[in-house]
This record gives C-alpha cells, sequence and structure tokens, in this order.
C-alpha cells in the first residue's frame, strides 16, 4: 500500500508533506515523492528509497509553493524504479498526481490514450489518470468535470489527489482509504490522519465514491456523479496521538514494551460493544472469524477461547479465501472480522461476501473510524493505540484479551486477570538479556521451526511469522502431533526449533516431542515457566494460570524475532516488501 498527501494552505507545502510522509511510511517505503505548485508551474522531485533518504538527496521538502501533493510507495504495478515513483504528470505538465490502489482496466485505457497521441513514461496505472483527467479536462475546461468523467471512466479501487497548474486539489476516494483534514489556515488530504496529525484533528472520513476539491481555504465533497454531499466533521486526536516512538529504537520495540499497559487497556472493560456482540452470538446458529496475517492467526485462537470457555463452537475462515468458497458462509449468521487497520482489501471483501449472505457484522477492530468498522453492525475496539510497525505485536495481544472478555461475557469462566498478565509481561520485558544472547546465535541460521500444541499451536504459527517478516529466515510453525507426519524428516543440527511448552495439559506431549528433535541435533529454545534439560535454551515465562499463557508466550518470540532482526542489519519496522495495510488485493 502507499501513502498518498495533499496539503493546500498558507505555510510553505513541501516541509509539511515530507514530515506526513515520514510518519505515513509504514504503508509503504520503496520510493517517494514530492510535487508542488508555485507561480502555476509544477514543480516536482523523487527518487528510489526511504523518505529521509531521497529527501537528503534531492531535496523535496525545498520545493517551492503553498500547495502540494506527495507519496510514498509500495509497488504493485510496475518495478522499483524512479520512473515508477509517483507524483506522476500527465503529458502537458499541468496536472501530476498521487494514487493508492490498482485501476483494474488501465491496459485498455493506456491502449486508447496511447492510439489518441498520449505517451507514457512509466509501467503504472496512475500515468493513465494523469493522462485522462488532463484529456477531460482539455475537453471540459472544468475541474470538476474531468473528475467526474474520470471516475465514471476507470475501474478499481483507489484513492488520488490530484494537483492542476493553478493550484487546485482535486482527490477521488473509491475502497482505498482518503481522509481530508482541515486546520486553521491549511487543508490536507491524506491516506491516513497520521499524515496530517501533528497540525489538525478536525476529520472528515471521505465516503467511498466521493471526491474532494479544494481552492483557497475552502474545500466542497461530492458524490461520483458531481452532486454536492453531506460530510461529517470527526475529532481523531484521541484515537492517534501517539504514534511517537519517543525513545525507543524501533517503534516495533515500543508497541512490544506498550504490551503490559494495552492489554490491561483492551481486556478491561466489558464495554456494550462486547455484550451486544456476546448476545448475537449466544441467538445464532453459525459463527464464522476471519481475518488476514496476524489477525487470521487470532481468529484460529477466537476457536480455541470461545470453544473452551465459552462452549461456542466458531469457524476461523482466511478472508482472502473465502472469495474462492463463498458457499461456506450460511445465511443469516455472524460474522466476525478482525483487522488491526480496518482497511484489509481482503478482509473488506470477505465481510462484503457476508453480508450478501445475510450475516451480522461483528468487527474487533483498533482503528474504530476504519472503513471495516463503518461496514459493522457491532464495532469492538482493541483500544490499544497506533501500531505503526509492520509486524503486529500489541494488536494481536489485544486481540486476544478481547477474545477472552467475548469468552466470559458468553457465559465462560476463563479466569483470565489481566492486571497479573500485565504484571507477568513487565517481569519478561524487563530483562530480555537471555533472548538477545539467542538471538545472536540465530544470525546465519535458515530454517526456524516453531512447535506447539492445542491452544499453543496458533501461537506457534503467529511466532513463525514474526520470525519470517521481522528475520527474513525461513519460519513454520507445528502441531506438536504432526512432528512425525513429515516435519521431523527436516531435523538436523542445522535447525533451530522453538517448543511453546508451558506446564498445562500439553506439557509432557511437547516434551516429548522436543526430545524427539533433539535427538536429530537440532536446537531447542524452550519458552516455558518449566525448565528442562531438553532445552538447549531456556526462556522462562512466569507461572501464570494457563488461560494466560497464550497472550504471555507470544511476547518473547516477538522480541527475539526484533533482536535477530538487529543481528541480520534489517530494518525490524520496515521488513522488506512489505506494507503495514493491505489495502490492495
Ligand atoms: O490490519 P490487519 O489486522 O487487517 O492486517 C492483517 C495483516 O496484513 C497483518 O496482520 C500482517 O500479517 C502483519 N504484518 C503481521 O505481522
Amino acid at each position: 500500500m502507499c501513502s498518498i498527501i495533499g496539503y493546500r494552505g498558507k505555510g510553505a507545502a513541501a516541509p509539511v508533506i515530507v514530515s506526513g510522509l515520514k510518519r505515513m511510511e509504514y504503508r509503504g517505503y520503496d520510493s517517494v515523492g514530492v510535487a508542488t505548485e508555485s507561480g502555476k508551474k509544477i514543480n516536482l522531485k523523487k527518487g528510489i528509497g526511504r523518505v529521509a533518504e531521497v529527501n537528503s538527496s534531492a531535496g523535496l521538502d525545498a520545493l517551492p509553493g503553498t500547495t502540494g501533493i506527495g507519496h510514498t510507495r509500495w509497488a504493485t504495478h510496475g518495478k522499483v524504479t524512479r520512473a515508477n515513483a509517483h507524483p506522476h504528470s500527465s503529458n502537458s505538465g499541468s496536472i501530476a498526481i498521487v494514487h493508492n490502489g490498482i485501476i483494474e482496466n488501465f491496459e485498455e485505457l493506456k491502449s486508447s490514450l496511447s492510439a489518441q497521441g498520449y505517451t507514457f513514461e512509466s509501467e503504472t496505472d496512475t500515468e493513465v489518470i494523469a493522462n485522462l483527467l488532463q484529456k477531460n479536462h482539455d475537453a471540459t475546461g472544468s475541474v470538476k468535470e474531468a473528475v467526474v468523467k474520470t471516475v465514471s471512466e476507470i475501474e478499481g479501487h483507489y484513492a488520488f489527489v490530484a494537483m492542476f497548474e493553478d493550484g487546485q486539489l482535486a482527490a477521488a476516494r473509491f475502497h482505498e482509504p482518503l481522509i481530508l483534514g482541515i486546520g486553521q489556515d491549511d487543508l490536507f488530504l491524506s491516506s491516513d490522519v497520521l499524515g496530517f496529525i501533528e497540525y489538525t484533528d478536525d476529520a472528515v472520513y471521505m465516503k467511498d465514491g466521493s471526491f474532494a476539491m479544494l481552492e483557497d481555504g475552502k474545500f466542497q465533497i461530492f458524490d461520483f456523479d458531481g452532486t454536492d454531499t453531506s460530510y461529517e466533521v470527526t475529532k481523531v486526536s484521541k484515537e492517534f496521538g501517539d504514534a511517537y516512538k519517543g525513545d525507543y529504537a524501533h517503534f516495533t520495540l515500543k508497541e512490544i514494551y506498550e504490551q503490559p499497559e494495552t492489554v490491561m487497556r483492551a481486556g478491561e472493560k466489558t464495554t456494550d460493544a462486547i455484550k451486544t456482540a456476546a448476545l448475537l452470538i449466544r441467538n445464532t446458529k453459525s459463527i464464522y472469524v476471519t481475518g488476514s496475517g496476524t489477525s487470521y492467526n487470532a481468529a484460529l485462537l477466537a476457536k480455541q477461547i470461545l470453544s473452551r470457555y465459552a462452549k461456542i463452537k466458531v469457524e476461523p475462515i482466511i478472508s482472502s479465501e473465502l472469495p474462492f468458497s463463498p458457499d461456506i458462509i450460511e445465511d443469516d449468521s455472524v460474522f466476525v472480522a478482525m483487522s488491526q487497520s480496518g482497511e484489509s482489501a481482503d478482509v473488506l471483501e470477505a465481510v462484503r461476501i457476508a453480508k450478501q449472505a445475510g450475516c451480522k457484522i461483528i468487527s474487533i477492530v483498533n482503528l474504530t473510524s476504519s472503513s471495516l468498522a463503518r461496514e459493522s453492525d457491532i464495532v469492538i475496539g482493541m483500544n490499544c493505540g497506533p501500531e505503526i510497525g509492520v509486524a503486529a505485536t500489541k494488536s494481536f495481544t489485544a486481540q486476544l484479551a478481547v477474545l477472552y472478555k467475548l469468552a466470559e461475557q458468553l457465559g465462560g469462566q476463563t479466569g483470565t486477570d489481566f492486571g497479573g498478565i500485565s504484571e507477568s509481561m513487565l517481569e519478561m520485558l524487563e530483562n530480555p538479556t537471555t533472548i538477545q544472547q539467542i538471538a545472536g546465535k540465530l544470525r546465519n541460521v535458515s530454517d526456524i521451526y516453531v512447535l506447539g500444541r492445542g491452544i499453543h499451536y496458533p501461537i506457534a504459527i503467529e511466532a513463525a511469522l514474526k520470525l519470517k517478516e521481522l528475520t527474513y529466515i525461513h519460519a513454520e510453525g507445528i502441531a506438536g502431533g504432526e512432528l512425525k507426519h513429515g516435519p521431523l524428516a527436516l531435523m538436523d543440527s542445522g535447525v533451530y526449533v522453538i517448543i511453546i511448552n508451558p506446564d498445562d495439559t500439553t506439557y509432557s506431549d511437547t516434551l516429548t516431542s522436543a526430545r524427539e528433535i533433539k535427538t536429530r541435533g537440532a536446537k531447542i529454545i524452550g519458552i516455558s515457566n518449566v525448565k528442562s534439560d531438553v532445552y538447549d535454551y531456556w526462556i522462562e515465562i512466569p507461572s501464570t494460570g494457563e488461560e494466560s499463557y497464550p497472550i504471555l508466550e507470544i511476547v518473547p518470540v516477538q522480541l527475539l524475532s526484533y533482536y535477530a532482526a538487529l543481528e541480520k542489519d534489517t530494518d525490524p519496522d520496515y521488513p522488506r516488501n512489505l506494507a503495514k495495510s493491505v489495502t490492495v488485493k
């Protein structure tokens, strides 16, 4: 995913845009660019690399003018090259555009424009929008009519901001996020409130199928057919005020260390939303839980937690798989969507499919102003504050806290004590020395397996996801009992295996698996409250009730992945090829 930003105000545009892009860099970070308007002329600079690098070599923030647009890219159409970086200009140079999303009919449009004499410098679908806008503007002489015509011709999911050489900004949204920020003397357009939170907390979440036009301190919002549309101004500061890494070296580390607090916050209250959700779930035959990546791993845990404590059966579904098996969904069921961002395209699509089947939608979401929240009948907030690191950490433990809360509201006795969990987390985080030492051993390792049983199996899968994202080491979660059905063949002296093994009903079987693996020469890292001679390295977790272990045992693996990333000289906040919220399919 990319981040897009637009600014029109009284101050210099470029520095505002560059600082907004730095805060939104988590959305995509392979190339960056800025364009400004001054004296009815468009100035444009862009390059490959992170915002700070390109800014220091190209001087993005020195571009003149009080109106501008900017972009950080996560490549979809075309390789990571300067030519493919945004902004893109139309052939006449009179329009520059930044875009997030995918134009599905871009090849068709491109051939038609080429036949009319338009030329293209990049491989992107974005340049097609720039030239279409130019064509429609030349034909109508009106920015508004040019946008209405252009959005009727393009298909796909997109948000774009176009800057015209007279300094007008036009921005359209269709299934990709776009927010308008309203400052004292300035207006902002951005994929994320982080783009302008430094300057204002008044925002308009633009509706799908709408576009905004910005001119001299005023704006108007229209539906795609050009009629004026209503909008609501929302305050956003509370939710996002804390998106800074403070004294921590990385956002990822800060977010790992925030968990003693965020898990308490997510689990402390039985909100009205949890009560209504529980009622709905109780009175429904079929319940599905969906998500992508880490949020899907939380859905796997939803199955375990709700069945164990509340005797409620739920079916986890990988969001991106549902379009290929929509018949899984029984009509008029309950569909629970889990998502940190609330903007994952796969999750939103799964929700649309469920809605078509007449399901009620419950979302468990961190950004309660997101598209997912707006599509839901009931919204349960995770309340864990902005998560900037691409690897999900505190949002995962917050998801688990909410699931335990839900199980309790459904009549389950989970016995979870969030105060106790928080203290145990603090205890583990206080002294990371053992974990740092183990991380040092992983520098040249090429395969890590993580083994767990029962409720610890989804944790093993999530642990493997953290390791692969942050360290680029191949990692795989294994269900303990499956070891002899295949994975044992992979065990040898080059392999490290993390054994998730707290002292509960899975303990002795998992210890046996550890012994079987050790016999084959692999190195064993045990995560347990009980020491054993089978572990080459032991990461101790505090002894608590068994209901607390899943939330606790993921924390050492998050830290291990973080420190191993540092050992391997990879950037833990911005893993290669990934982006924080995957808003394209
Ligand atoms: O915002 P979401 O929870 O919908 O995001 C889902 C996944 O893209 C996300 O969890 C991803 O897998 C993380 N990078 C994992 O750490």
